[in-house]
């Protein structure tokens, strides 16, 4: 563990997608190459602090010095998020699939020749950021998280720090246009109690480090 100004404080970061498996093959996803993800919990670990990174399938390698807890579904996100706790602080930057397959079939699903193509059922998801945010006991001193939109940032991703009950959410617009997706740069708004702070457009490590050095400064 480095030194610096998060030594002996304990953060948990979310990455990647999750994948919901409809049978053994086959699964729905978000796109996410958890890159910004990764970049926050390398600037974490950089600074001090002792990392649990709980990642999902991710195109890009976890970092080094951390904790990584590989998983899948949402579901076992929140179960990997729960047992990580208690922490300081808490960074949601996964792209959790909001829905999961009703029933998973045990068995590949057949094509039927001439037949209709399965009608899947689906249901929610955990909120696995809301449920850490709510919690009444354990909640981490500073909960995170993230906004992907693509219309209207600052009005919806403030509307979502209110509906999550987090205490930042770091918002970014998504559109095609931006190239942000899978890119190596990103344009964020930090949105807090105190209002919205638009950074410069600059690399995910740069804005990881950002967001790094303003946890460290709340955790005082
Ligand atoms: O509601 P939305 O998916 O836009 O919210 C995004 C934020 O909520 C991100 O921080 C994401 O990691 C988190 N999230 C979560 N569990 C979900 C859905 C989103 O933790 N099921």
């Amino acid at each position: 563990v480095a030194d610096g100004p998060l030594k002996g404080r304990r953060v948990v970061v979310t990455s990647g997608p999750t994948q919901e498996p409809i049978d053994p093959v086959r699964y729905i996803a978000n796109r996410s190459s958890g890159a910004q993800g990764t970049a926050i919990a390398a600037a974490l670990a950089g600074l001090g602090a002792e990392v649990v990174f709980v990642t999902g399938p991710a195109d890009v390698a976890p970092p080094g010095g951390v904790t990584v807890v590989p998983v899948e579904s949402a579901r076992e996100m929140l179960a990997a998020v729960e047992a990580a706790l208690p922490a300081d602080a808490a960074v949601f930057a996964a792209a959790v699939a909001d829905w999961r397959v009703a029933e998973q079939s045990g068995a590949k699903i057949k094509k039927q020749p001439g037949g209709a193509p399965p009608a899947l059922q689906f249901v929610e998801n955990p909120d696995i950021l809301a449920a850490i945010a709510r919690r009444s006991a354990g909640r981490p001193a500073l909960v995170v998280g993230f906004a992907a939109e693509t219309d209207d940032v600052i009005a919806h991703a403030t509307a979502k720090r209110a509906r999550k009950g987090c205490d930042w959410i770091v918002a970014n617009d998504v559109s095609p246009a931006t190239g942000i997706m899978g890119g190596a740069e990103n344009e964020v708004t930090l949105i807090t109690a105190d209002g919205a702070e638009t950074w410069p457009r600059m690399g995910k490590p740069e804005v990881a480090r950002r967001l790094a050095a303003r946890i460290a400064e709340a955790l005082g």
